[in-house]
């Protein structure tokens, strides 16, 4: 599927800033921003207490993506395979606690996308440097995918693919700029995606880093 890339969406008001990956997926331009200081906040006492790391797949390969967690559930990766886990393996203690401008947002974006109601228990954030990707993949380590992914962009920009629900579908190349929100659920839950190498554009405020959160319902 081609992405709809007029940021204006024609005459309809409500369509501005949005973008169709597909049937129920799409890019909130921008809808982050307000609360841009807020969730930088929330970042830095996640990261206080659970810094980044980089993991190491069950393939051996060590991520260029670092990423910590927050929420009763952490997303992890070592030689024994990809799980979600109360306990962050590094420091022996619970991933901390989700922050109420993470949940928010997250609820806020799932709704303007079709999906309401939406109870995030899990919190996965990845930090790129330039250079740093992220190969195609699905999101299905989570028990229920009845449940959306709310994946909130800050920082340096990034090209997003979008691919499709067999590995080998040709993906869009979706341009996330600091401040976007993408939300998929519902038929495209299960779709491809992943990230180009960043280059290094360094953003005003947050330099050569880019700062991705993805919000599940993983438990
Ligand atoms: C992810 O798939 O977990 C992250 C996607 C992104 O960084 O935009
Ligand atoms: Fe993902």
């Amino acid at each position: 599927m081609t992405p709809t890339l007029d940021l204006f969406g024609g005459d309809d008001p409500a369509q501005h800033g949005r973008v169709a990956l597909g049937p129920q997926s799409v890019v909130l331009r921008g809808y982050a921003l307000p609360a841009v200081e807020a969730l930088l906040a929330g970042v830095d006492a996640v990261t206080a207490q659970a810094p980044f790391r980089q993991m190491v797949t069950p393939g051996g390969y060590t991520m260029s993506v670092a990423l910590t967690n927050c929420g009763e559930l952490g997303w992890t990766t070592d030689a024994r395979g990809y799980r979600y886990s109360r306990i962050d393996p590094q420091t022996g203690q619970p991933w901390p606690a989700m922050p109420d401008a993470f949940r928010q947002l997250a609820q806020d974006a799932a709704r303007e996308a079709g999906f309401p109601g939406f109870s995030p228990d899990a919190c996965l954030v990845n930090r790129y440097e330039p250079g740093s990707r992220l190969s195609l993949h699905q999101d299905r380590n989570e028990r229920d995918y009845g449940a959306p992914i709310v994946s909130v962009s800050l920082g340096m920009p990034a090209l997003f693919l979008f691919g499709g629900d067999e590995r080998g579908d040709r993906a869009a190349r979706v341009p996330l700029f600091h401040g976007d929100v993408v939300v998929w659920g519902g038929v495209d839950r299960l779709r491809f995606h992943g990230v180009m190498p960043l280059k290094d554009l360094p953003h005003p405020r947050l330099g050569s880093r880019r700062i991705n959160f993805t919000l599940r319902k993983a438990g």
